[in-house]
């Protein structure tokens, strides 16, 4: 893997140069600098929230624990990490840089905070500083220019082939966790046991995975989400939703899975019609598929399905213009995804910036943008039996087109949501999540 990454990381980094350059030019600046951040403790306490890497310093390189180190870049000249390696024997000290990257990199090593002033542009003003404001350093103050951010965010969504690589690993170490957690479901196992089962095979601490495993046994998958963890199984589990991802030098797999019990045939045969509707969404991963459409085409699939077996008894149309389907599917089709679980820029309208509005009735959609080769997206179609919503129903007009013994039947099941990791591409769309599912 390391040789793979070695071969793909100078056309990575080439083409992070060129995007900072054209960004420099937009903003009118001189030398683009990356904060990776700073510990921050919490309130009363000396003890440090989980650090969480700024996302611009780790698309340079795959470092994602080294707070109080910068980046700085003047185009036309190689860039500069200044790494802190802090004298302090109460932590771990961040490793000293190794691996194929750290030969394009000046490195300056660092010990104290502070130092790190002396090493970068000497002309402030002159540059674009990334970071939090609690990253400042003297008259080193995060700015986060504007012209600067928008160029970059919007060019972000284009992964380049070494992201890809990332990309593929993470949703690979993803799956492997899944097929555990599938296991210790089927052996009825708690939904402690079970995310104990996926940390176990994704070998990530808790902090280091994208996000918060969701590990819902029954009613608890109708909890978008749920990030309690009973310690006891349920008497019965009759379904299991687990959303869980992995993470690859700061790249993020973002995967959801369904199961029926065996003997849940009814919940089954639902879980296996949002497959196949969500596999005819990957399909459509394609260039010029505006997202926006792709979400609202998603609601007349899924409302077929209500209406098809029997849960709602109004055409699919109409159960999308009314907002029935809303009830039911009540979260964005996807987001973007690549260092961030919610990646950036995914309501952009262009490089500088502006807003795609969502369509009017979907306030959770997270893309509103036109798909374009190498674009990563997520598609995660859902049903769900939130009795909240459904209270709603059923106190609304459309109360008489729903089919409650059938719909109060399925409570018992919380919900579904399949989710994959897709790459738009030239052709095909590539499917990171089946395709590891394909190989484990
Ligand atoms: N895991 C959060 C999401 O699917 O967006
Ligand atoms: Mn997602
Ligand atoms: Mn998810």
């Amino acid at each position: 893997m390391s040789d793979l990454l070695a071969k793909l990381y100078p056309q990575h980094l080439r083409t992070l140069r060129d995007r900072a350059d054209a960004a420099l030019a937009r903003g009118g600046f001189d030398h683009l600098v990356v904060a990776a951040g700073v510990l921050r403790d919490q309130f009363l306490d000396d003890r440090p929230y989980p650090f969480a890497v700024n996302p611009h310093f780790k698309h340079w390189l795959p470092v994602t624990k080294a707070p109080g180190s910068w980046i700085a870049y003047t185009p036309g000249q190689k860039p500069k990490l200044i790494y802190l390696q802090p004298r302090d024997y109460w932590h771990v000290v961040p490793e000293a840089p190794a691996g194929y990257w750290v030969e394009h990199f000046d490195v300056a090593i660092i010990h104290e905070a502070r130092d790190a002033l002396a090493h970068l542009p000497k002309s402030l003003p002159r540059c674009a500083i990334i970071g939090e404001d609690i990253a400042a350093l003297g008259e080193a103050k995060p700015n986060n220019p504007d012209r600067v951010l928008n160029y970059l965010h919007w060019q972000r969504s284009y992964k380049t082939d070494y992201e890809l690589a990332m990309l593929r690993v993470a949703s690979k170490l993803g799956v492997r966790a899944h097929c555990a957690a599938e296991a210790a479901f089927r052996a009825g196992k708690s939904e402690y046991d079970i995310n104990t089962a996926y940390l176990n095979a994704v070998h990530e601490t808790e902090n280091e995975l994208p996000y918060g495993n969701i590990i819902a046994l029954n009613q608890h998958g109708a909890i978008l989400h749920y990030t309690d963890l009973n310690r006891a199984p349920p008497a019965h589990a009759d379904s299991f939703l687990i959303d869980a991802g992995a993470s690859f030098h700061g790249y993020a797999s973002d995967i959801t899975r369904t199961y029926a019990a065996t003997p849940a045939r009814e919940f089954q045969e639902l879980i296996d019609a949002v497959d196949a509707a969500q596999r005819g969404f990957v399909q459509r991963v394609r260039r010029g598929q505006n997202y926006a459409d792709l979400h609202v085409h998603a609601h007349h699939v899924l409302a077929g399905i209500l209406r098809e077996q029997d849960f709602i008894r109004l055409s699919a149309e109409g159960a999308v213009e009314s907002g029935v389907s809303s009830a039911f599917f009540p979260h964005g089709l996807g987001h973007p995804l690549g260092l961030q679980v919610h990646d950036v820029a995914g309501f952009q309208k262009d490089e500088s910036g502006g807003t795609i509005p969502r369509p009017p009735g979907h306030p959770y959609l997270r893309f509103t943008r036109t798909l374009e080769p190498r674009m990563v997206t997520t598609i995660e179609p859902g049903i769900y039996f939130i009795d909240m919503l459904l209270a709603r129903l059923k106190a609304g007009p459309h109360a008489q087109d729903v089919n409650w013994p059938k719909v109060d039947a399925f409570r018992r099941y919380g919900g579904i949501r399949i989710e994959d990791d897709v790459v738009c591409t030239e052709g095909e769309p590539e499917n990171l999540t089946r395709d590891a599912f394909a190989a484990a």
